[in-house]
């Protein structure tokens, strides 16, 4: 029987435990997916500690995963047993070594792609092209500032950014993360936990500020990172691993200069079949290119997902973080 972790209320990273499953049949429109590599976001954490909340108990946690179609559903007529796939898609349930999935959410991967980076990849990877390419188009010439720049997300993001012909700003919590930031092509490392973001953020662009802010942080950075924005500048804000963003008042748009405010999610813009491939096919493309690499810096078992989450809370981790199954 194949196992999986299962979490039985919210909490600590202690209240996983790793246990047998039973799967059964894939249904109609589904594929039993053997999985060679899974990938740790922080949206696990959101779901472990019911941030999010999950649709009951006991789940399994995770959204992005890789490995090889074990056997198809009624229904499945693009794939077949033996394909290589990966995905970055609810329903959760990726932290198991075989799972049943939709496979209109699956996509193959190709052939120079490994399974580990494609599990490294998908959901961090998708999430860059949507913020870089679709929430703001970022251009050449332009400057951004991304937060948690030596993260999974953000070490993607430097080196997308850095492609597209822009100057990046990054911020990042110690020395060591902005030499790895510097490293995938961030401009400016601004170490946030001793130096004030804004006021270097101002010093780079000549008091103009950026034209875009990505913010994952939230509740430490929120305010501060509408200050870094030009005037209609668009704050993404599409994250909260320091907390959540409470008591918003519109009106702060307006006196910091008519700016916009999104709070995007992946989720949304892969809802559509075609979307989602278009959107890893581009990654797809800027990965065998070697325009951008994937960093993965962190490997686990699955059975040690506990001490994973707990790194990543830590903020221990730089870049991607991939469970070996
Ligand atoms: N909306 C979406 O579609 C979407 C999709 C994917 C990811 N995300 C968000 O993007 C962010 C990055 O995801 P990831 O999986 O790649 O994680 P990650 O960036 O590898 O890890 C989170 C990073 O946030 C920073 N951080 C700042 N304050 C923190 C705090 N109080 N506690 C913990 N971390 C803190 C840390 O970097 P420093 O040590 O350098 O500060 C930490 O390494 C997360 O907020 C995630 O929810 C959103």
């Amino acid at each position: 029987m194949p196992k999986a972790m299962k979490v039985y209320e919210v909490g600590a990273p202690s209240v996983m435990q790793w246990e047998d499953v039973d799967l059964g049949k894939p249904g109609e429109g589904e594929v039993l997916l053997r999985h060679t590599a899974v990938g740790l976001n922080f949206i696990d954490v959101y779901f472990r500690t019911g941030v999010y909340p999950a649709a009951g108990f006991p789940f399994v946690p995770g959204l992005e995963g890789a490995g090889v179609v074990d056997e198809v559903g009624t229904g499945v007529s693009d794939l077949s047993v033996g394909d290589r796939v990966a995905y970055a898609s609810p329903p959760l349930g990726a932290y198991a070594e075989q799972r049943l999935m939709p496979a209109d959410r699956l996509v193959k991967i190709p052939a120079e792609i490994t399974d580990t980076t494609a599990a490294a990849m998908m959901l961090k990877g998708m999430t860059v092209q949507y913020l870089l390419r679709q929430v703001y188009d970022v251009k050449s010439g332009d400057t951004i500032l991304f937060h948690a720049a030596a993260g999974g997300v953000g070490l993607i993001a430097c080196q997308w950014a850095k492609h597209l012909g822009a100057t990046v700003i990054g911020t990042v919590s110690t020395d060591e993360k902005a030499d790895l930031a510097r490293k995938h092509g961030c401009d400016y490392p601004v170490i946030y936990t001793r130096e004030n973001f804004v006021e270097r953020v101002k010093e780079i662009t000549d008091g103009k500020g950026v034209p875009v802010v990505y913010d994952s942080v939230g509740r430490t950075t929120f305010d501060d990172s509408l200050d870094c924005l030009q005037p209609k500048g668009l704050m993404a804000s599409f994250g909260q691993s320091s907390g959540a963003v409470e008591n918003f008042n519109p009106g702060v748009l307006s006196l910091k200069g008519s700016l916009f405010l999104t709070r995007p999610t992946l989720m949304t813009y892969t809802a559509r079949r075609e979307d989602l491939v278009a959107m890893a096919d581009e990654l797809c493309s800027v990965v065998t290119s070697g325009a951008v690499t994937i960093p993965i810096n962190q490997r686990f078992r699955l059975a040690d997902a506990i001490q994973a989450h707990t790194d990543l809370e830590a903020r221990k981790t730089q870049g991607a973080t991939v469970f070996e199954v």
